[in-house]
């Protein structure tokens, strides 16, 4: 079982997409998937077909103590694919723990309590966009880290900030902490920025990148309005095409990572 953050503290590059996309093109090829949705926001619920009256446990209630992991545990619509769905509830977690000194590993310290991720070969938490309690919570529970990047002029703006927090987590809380890759998200081929970018993202941060870059979809963007994942509303849009690239990248990665 592999737990997978996907980060980002800038808001808008494509985190969410990313986790519900990814995750399906895993459960497609017939892997156990988790996500946990750690955004306030709740997007990943939402676009995992998760309604809002269907979500009377959540993520929140799990860090509050009040529920057991596994009944907050929802099977999508999607075999394989589960989700812990998170409503506006959950930005009320961090004032409450402030007073907590080991408040980054409450939710770790959860999760080790319990065998209910033992069912699971990917669990994939989708950050809310910023380097909050949230966030270092979902890092000191991670193994890795997938960090998508937005093909626009500020992409690695604020990079260096992220990178310097996984390293502060990864000193103090996490040792075995790392990158697993970056991901380019809204590729716009006809956009020269959009291929200047991806072009000085790769030069710069080489093999920290994953080959396959996503593309600008517009399937894509339409597809959470329908509770559904890009690969299940369009499986042959480039988009969706592309999350199955990327799965099969990350399937490729973690086998050479487990034979190393
Ligand atoms: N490949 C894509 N093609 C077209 N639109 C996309 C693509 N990826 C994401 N989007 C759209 O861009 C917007 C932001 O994406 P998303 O919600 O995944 O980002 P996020 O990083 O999770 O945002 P936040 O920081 O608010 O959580 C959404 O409207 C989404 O539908
Ligand atoms: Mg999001």
């Amino acid at each position: 079982m592999k737990i997978i953050a996907i980060s980002n503290q800038k808001g808008g590059v494509g985190k969410t997409t990313t986790a519900i996309n990814l995750s399906t093109a895993l459960a497609a090829i017939g892997q156990k998937v988790l996500v946990i949705d750690l955004d306030p926001q709740g997007n990943a619920s939402t676009g995992l077909g998760i309604n809002y009256n269907q979500r009377e446990k959540t993520i929140y209630d799990i860090l509050s103590g009040q529920v057991e992991i596994q009944s907050a545990i929802h099977q999508t619509n999607i075999s394989n694919l589960s989700i812990i769905p998170s409503t506006v509830d959950l930005s009320g977690i961090e004032p409450e723990l402030a007073h907590e000194t080991d408040r980054a590993y409450v939710l770790k310290n959860i999760f080790n309590s319990t065998q209910a991720l033992d069912d699971f070969d990917f669990v994939f938490i989708d950050c809310p966009p910023a380097l909050s309690l949230l966030t270092v919570m979902a890092m000191t529970l991670a193994n890795s880290i997938i960090v998508p990047l937005q093909c626009e002029f500020f992409a690695l703006e604020g990079l260096s900030q992220l990178i310097k927090t996984i390293e502060r987590v990864k000193n103090n809380l996490n040792p075995n902490l790392h990158i697993d890759g970056i991901v380019l998200t809204m590729f716009d081929g006809r956009n020269k920025l959009s291929s200047q970018v991806a072009e000085d993202v790769k030069t710069h941060l080489k093999e920290q990148v994953y080959e396959t870059i996503i593309p600008r979809n517009v399937r894509v963007s339409e597809a959470p309005s329908f509770g559904m994942p890009a690969l299940i509303y369009d499986h042959r849009a480039s988009g969706s095409q592309a999350y199955i690239r990327l799965a099969n990248e990350i399937i490729k990665q973690n086998n050479n990572q487990e034979a190393a």
